[in-house]
């Protein structure tokens, strides 16, 4: 999950020293960032830091991210010409940083546990590029999807090749898994979802079914869209806290897996509510296999490393003697 690191002491220090996008670029930062978590916390499997925009930037759209307010695009796409302009990325030439890191990553892990390597959707990408910056009400992106079909056809075939080859270069380079971030598209109607946005996620995953690999679909605010994801694709879908779990399966069907879906806020409370939250979720799933237990979206940077270890804890104590 994004920032699953940024809430800890050691990734703070390195922080005041360099950037993200410089932490990403720097193969032997990154695999230490990268490790923090599963060293510090004891989760289960590793996420390869590095940003959704990454290979954005590799593919030539110039941009930075500021701090407590995400990724921002110096000049956004309008129009048909700046979609073409774009070029498709080349992974080992645009973010050779990236493959680089995954194998140090993987050499130190050395099997305790399994990596993620991810990207962006193509949706969730385009509304930065579009927008320019975090948007609330995504007014200029379904604007543009509305009113230029063929910029946003355009734009987003381009985005879905590029982040089949850029997963694809992931899987090559040594990642176990693939999460494909869509984090901003429950901003639409499930009808809108089907005409605009599903085609081109479902050209992702399609591309990466033979690759062996588990595909986790993530989305938030999603639990109307959940049957048109499903269609699109993934062996894994990410639920947020918005929808109870077990309603969320239900509806997803018992031939996919799930993961979630604790609110990150519940982080914040005492030790013992905050169980109480863990405890609902892992009751709603009673003991079925197929569950990944995760945050339902990133850690807040207020979130204490000690209690989200107890939090770890907890849930490996609770699914061992009630093995999932
Ligand atoms: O969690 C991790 O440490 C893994 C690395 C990771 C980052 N970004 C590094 C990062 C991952 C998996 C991402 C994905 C990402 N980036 C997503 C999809 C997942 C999600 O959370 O929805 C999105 C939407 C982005 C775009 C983005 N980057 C935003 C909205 C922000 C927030 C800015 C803030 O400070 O709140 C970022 C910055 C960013 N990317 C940080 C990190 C660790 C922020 C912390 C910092 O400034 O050090």
């Amino acid at each position: 999950m994004r920032q699953a690191g940024r809430f800890l002491p050691g990734y703070r220090k390195i922080r005041e020293k360099h950037e993200v996008l410089a932490i990403c670029k720097d193969p032997e930062l990154c695999a230490k960032v990268s490790t923090m978590p599963v060293e510090i916390l004891g989760v289960d499997a590793a996420i390869m830091f590095a940003d959704i925009m990454l290979p954005v930037e590799g593919m030539g759209v110039k941009l930075k991210i500021e701090e407590g307010i995400g990724p921002i695009i110096s000049e956004p796409i309008t129009d048909n010409r700046s979609a073409k302009e774009m070029q498709e990325l080349d992974a080992a030439s645009d973010v050779p940083f990236v493959l680089e890191a995954i194998r140090l990553v993987k050499k130190q892990l050395d099997g305790r546990a399994p990596l993620i390597g991810f990207s962006g959707a193509p949706f969730t990408i385009a509304s930065y590029l579009i927008e320019g910056r975090p948007s609330r009400d995504f007014a200029k992106v379904k604007a543009l999807m509305y009113r230029r079909p063929k910029t946003w056809h355009v734009l987003m075939e381009k985005l879905a090749d590029s982040m089949a080859t850029y997963l694809h270069a992931q899987i090559d380079a040594g990642v176990d898994a693939v999460q494909v971030f869509d984090s901003w598209v429950g901003c639409l109607s499930p009808q809108d979802y089907s005409k605009y946005v599903l085609p081109y996620s479902q050209r992702i995953f399609r591309k990466l079914e033979r690759s062996g690999v588990p595909r986790i679909h993530f989305g938030t605010g999603t639990s109307n869209l959940l049957e048109e994801m499903k269609v699109a694709g993934g062996d894994v879908f990410g639920v947020d806290w918005r929808i109870p779990l077990d309603v969320a399966w239900q509806r997803l069907g018992s031939d996919v897996a799930v993961q979630g879906n604790l609110d990150p806020a519940a982080v914040l409370a005492d030790i013992e509510l905050l169980k109480l939250h863990a405890a609902d979720i892992l009751g709603r799933v009673k003991g079925r296999s197929g569950h990944i237990f995760n945050l339902g979206h990133g850690m807040l940077p207020d979130a204490s490393a000690e209690i989200v270890a107890e939090l770890v804890k907890f849930v490996h104590e609770t699914t061992r003697s009630n093995p999932e």
